[in-house]
């Protein structure tokens, strides 16, 4: 339904209802995209209809499991969508942008970043150390050591979900409590970026009160802490080309840099289909 006056059209892109005085259907034909409803998100696809395919969506199922109580939310951001997806994939910047979620694990932990197919994983592992106080308070765990396993994996362009475990020190990885999250940028214009977030919790299911100050927290964190220094990041960049501008890459990066280039190889290949395609459609005329 249009938000303006109210017409409202078929999936098809037909008009099928004019609320105004008459209601006569006008002749209009809107561009439709391919759209799937999964794990509580919309997965629209704006490039070729033909070449859609929903088993290309991650798995979110978490989203909308009723064993898992997630809290959710999405914004507009100012910034080039990249520099969000290296945010997440940099768990470093947590010890200088985020004072409640400060830990030697980002830093000091052994990480490691690599490819698998057209996915890219950043890790951070962190053995019997103390975890942030945010998230600590969050978990449980204020004043215990804990092993601490962090994994981003990034989908192209740029979806990103991050699976959070901690437990007590030699509790095996699989068996450590879980917070998974997920963090999707859509990118809006060149200079903007639609934000959807949302992190998840298996136990203190229906606590409005934990789920409140959980949401708060996060909130703070991607909105008053990530957003203002990504949207200054874009702002010194005056639009220029992210390479062009011989950025220093530190050792936190490397889940970043591979994103990037994944991401160019994939939008060539997108390009140069397209060109092959039109060549031979052209012939064919
Ligand atoms: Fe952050």
């Amino acid at each position: 339904m249009c938000p303006y006056h109210g017409l409202r059209f078929d999936g098809a892109g037909r008009c099928v209802h004019n609320p105004h005085p008459g209601g006569q259907l006008p002749d209009a034909q809107l561009r439709v995209y391919p759209l799937v409803e999964r794990h509580a998100l919309l997965w629209i696809w704006m490039g070729d209809p033909a070449k859609a395919d929903p088993a290309l969506i991650p798995d979110f199922s978490w989203l909308s499991d009723p064993k898992w109580e997630a809290v959710r939310g999405s914004t507009v951001a100012e910034g080039h969508y990249e520099l969000y997806s290296d945010n997440i994939l940099d768990l470093s910047h947590a010890n200088f942008v985020h004072p409640a979620l400060v830990a030697g694990a980002f830093t000091e932990g052994e990480r490691k970043f690599w490819q698998d197919g057209e996915n890219v994983f950043a890790e951070y592992i962190r053995l019997d150390d103390y975890l942030s106080v945010g998230i600590s308070a969050v978990m449980g765990t204020e004043g215990s050591k804990q092993d601490f396993y962090g994994l981003v994996q990034w989908h192209a362009p740029a979806v990103l979900y991050f699976d959070f475990r901690a437990g007590n020190p030699g509790t095996p990885r699989e068996q450590c409590t879980l917070l998974p999250s997920l963090h999707a940028f859509t990118p809006e214009t060149l200079d903007t970026t639609h934000y959807f977030w949302a992190t998840a919790r298996d136990y203190k299911l229906g606590d409005a009160e934990f789920t409140a100050a959980m949401r708060g927290a996060l909130e703070f964190a991607f909105e008053q802490e990530d957003m203002p220094i990504i949207r200054d990041s874009h702002r010194l960049m005056r639009g220029e080309d992210f390479w062009s501008l011989r950025p220093l890459i530190l050792g936190g990066d490397g889940g970043g840099v591979r994103a990037r280039r994944m991401l160019k190889r994939l939008i060539d290949r997108e390009q140069q289909t397209e060109q092959e395609d039109a060549d031979g459609n052209a012939r064919q005329v």
